[in-house]
């Protein structure tokens, strides 16, 4: 894999606890989403710190986190991240990421004291590019991280979430839809907006483009399942199939 910049080196270490109390019953609702889809095995797509995968745990679902910054996969105190301790990035991987088609989705890594607790597998990788075979999992999570890539990239990790899980499910910000929503769709932009830099122009584009439902709405080959309003509406949970087997989702 061709080295990146960690764009998150800086904020790894305090992300948990700036946002947990925010997006921990978010993550909670995105478990009992895929339990009630039947989801036994989900990748999480741009995981961060893999927050999320201790939800789904609870659940009963394997878990399986991605994503390009090795502080954010090694941060945080949620599953395990002892083999993130190690000075090898690739330490952490999880599941056999050399081999396409190898992915052991269904079989997270167990901890090494043999209690058969189960761990997510954490592969440091680029979302456009994902190591898993097609449908390797039952769903994919989009957890806000469109909204801080160029269109462009927002949409080949969409593609690319949709190529591994025929279920993908976007949680992400929203175009306030009703006036009551206005203030939610502000407030987003507040954490955005202390970031700045390329993180900030990137969302600003992401909103001027319509969010969620402007991906969408330039995206043929989905279904949209369900949808939730989250934080006043400034934010949603989208549950999308690819409409048909092996039909890539096209940019219109
Ligand atoms: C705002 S955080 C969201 C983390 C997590 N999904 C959550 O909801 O807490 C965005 C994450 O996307 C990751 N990311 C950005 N570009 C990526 C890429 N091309 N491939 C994989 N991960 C990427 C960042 O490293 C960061 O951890």
């Amino acid at each position: 894999m061709a080295a990146h910049a960690d764009e998150y080196a800086r904020f790894a270490a305090y992300y948990d606890a700036l946002l947990n109390p925010f997006l921990d019953r978010v993550r909670e609702r995105v478990a009992r989403i895929c339990r009630g889809h039947g989801a036994a095995r989900v990748v999480d797509v741009c995981c961060g710190t893999a927050r999320q995968a201790v939800f789904l745990q609870r659940h009963g679902i394997a878990c399986v986190g991605a994503d390009l910054s090795f502080s954010m996969l090694k941060a945080g105190a949620g599953p395990d991240k002892s083999a993130c301790e190690q000075t090898d990035a690739r330490a952490c991987m999880g599941p056999d990421t050399r081999t396409p088609g190898r992915a052991a989705a269904g079989e997270p890594a167990r901890d090494g004291a043999g209690s058969g607790k189960r761990l997510p597998g954490l592969v440091l990788a680029d979302a456009v590019r994902l190591p898993f075979a097609d449908n390797a999992f039952d769903a994919a999570l989009l957890s806000f991280a469109l909204h801080e890539k160029p269109r462009g990239t927002a949409h080949a990790i969409f593609a690319e979430a949709l190529r591994v899980a025929p279920l993908c499910i976007i949680t992400d910000y929203t175009m306030a839809e009703r006036n009551l929503e206005l203030p939610g769709q502000w407030l987003m932009a507040v954490p955005e907006r202390l970031v700045g830099g390329e993180h900030w122009r990137n969302y600003r584009m992401f909103m001027q483009s319509g969010a969620v439902q402007g991906l969408l709405f330039r995206t043929s080959g989905v279904r949209l399942l369900h949808r939730e309003h989250l934080f006043m509406g400034g934010a949603g949970i989208f549950v999308l199939e690819r409409e048909e087997a092996g039909q890539e989702p096209a940019l219109q």
